[in-house]
């Protein structure tokens, strides 16, 4: 069992570091999934089933694992998924998430229902720092309106990511069974706070259910891109995705839309949904003209850089990582989101060496074999 950062060779490690440090609410909010977890177990297992087809003979000297997403500049293909209350986890919170992001050039996509508000997340933000802002349409729509004017104000924040596979919150039992009350006042911003409030004095159980309770269940095609493109201007990105159909209608929205994260919410929203790579390989298989027309992203159990070099060889874009710099966090502040990051960099660069690959744009799906997830 690692003992420090400096011990934790691995994502496991680190995650196994701050489960120590970490208090049972933080610990279950995190750690929870729907009811048997298990498409956060087949997220988590996945990727072991892609081989991959190393080539000989290939000078593996260089290797640049930078890359742009959404049209920025970043030093690594992964980029922080939006996940809520990362001060449940450490004091230093998205903040100190950002900080990290900054020394090593990740994007970060900020939660709706972060535990400080955005201003305070992209304060010390350095030059070139890239920022998504992530929504949830609350059911008092003036609230969101109101985020989304903020949002404006914060030249940081390059896009809005729209989150669309939580109409309503998956039955999170780890996080239920610790009971939610005291999570109140955490959270910077203010459609949670006063829903955590609510939840909090409702007695009702999980973090996860507490910061749903505002949240607009009555979302659709026709009604909300038009309602969103209103109230704002910044590219969208819709997050949540779990099969080609709903892709190819995602890419008839271009260039209003100019990404999709094909994600299962970290197992958190329907279990049994596939792993974002299956949607990943179905779009391969019957739409693959929606990878020419918007930027297609995974996220979902990435705990390896062998993960991460066989979603960009399938044709993903770039790679999100949600728990992992939560833990990081919970492991040692910045520090341990700097040391996550420092792994899974390093795990990346070797995976494309191991390839025979230079560079993340020479990623090709010849360079994997993904025949037994194909099949499923
Ligand atoms: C999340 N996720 C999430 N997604 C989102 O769009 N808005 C949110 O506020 C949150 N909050 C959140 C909290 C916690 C504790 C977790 C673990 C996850 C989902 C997240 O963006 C991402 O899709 C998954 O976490 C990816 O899976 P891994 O990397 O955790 O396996």
């Amino acid at each position: 069992q690692p003992t420090s950062l400096a011990d934790c060779l691995n994502l496991d490690d680190i995650e196994a570091l701050a489960t120590r440090k970490i208090s049972r609410k933080a610990w279950g909010y995190y750690y929870s999934a729907a009811d048997d977890l298990t498409s956060k177990t087949l997220n988590n297992t996945v990727y072991t089933r892609i081989l991959m087809r190393p080539r000989i003979f290939i000078d593996c000297t260089k290797c640049d694992t930078s890359t742009s997403l959404l049209s920025h500049r970043v030093n690594v293909p992964f980029f922080v998924s939006p996940a809520a209350m990362a001060r449940l986890g450490n004091p230093a919170g998205e903040a100190g998430i950002a900080q990290a992001c900054g020394k090593y050039g990740v994007m970060q996509v900020i939660s709706n229902n972060a535990s400080q508000t955005p201003e305070q997340i992209v304060e010390g933000a350095g030059e070139g720092q890239v920022f998504g802002w992530q929504l949830y349409v609350q059911q008092d729509r003036q609230k969101s309106v109101e985020m989304l004017k903020r949002i404006k104000r914060l030249p940081q924040i390059k896009f809005v990511c729209l989150t669309l596979d939580a109409p309503v919150p998956g039955k999170r039992e780890h996080d239920e069974r610790t009971k939610s009350a005291a999570a109140g006042g955490v959270s910077g911003n203010l459609p949670v706070r006063s829903s955590l409030q609510q939840a909090g004095s409702a007695g009702a159980g999980g973090v996860g259910r507490a910061l749903f309770a505002g949240t607009a269940p009555d979302l659709t095609w026709k009604t909300t891109l038009p309602w969103l493109r209103q109230h704002t201007d910044l590219p969208i990105v819709l997050k949540g995705l779990q099969t080609h159909e709903d892709a190819y209608i995602a890419s008839l929205h271009a260039p209003q839309v100019k990404g999709i994260i094909l994600s299962n919410h970290g197992g958190r929203a329907m279990d049994t949904a596939p792993p974002s790579i299956h949607t990943l390989l179905e779009i391969r298989k019957y739409c693959p003209e929606v990878l020419s027309r918007l930027e297609v992203f995974v996220d979902g159990g990435i705990r390896r850089g062998t993960d991460v070099v066989k979603a960009l060889c399938l044709g993903a874009k770039g790679v999100g990582i949600g728990r992992a710099p939560l833990f990081g966090l919970g492991a040692g502040g910045v520090e341990g989101v700097e040391r996550t990051f420092e792994i899974l960099k390093a795990e990346t660069e070797t995976a494309m060496r191991l390839l025979g690959v230079e560079k993340v744009a020479d990623l090709r799906p010849h360079h994997v074999n993904a025949r037994s997830v194909e099949r499923d």
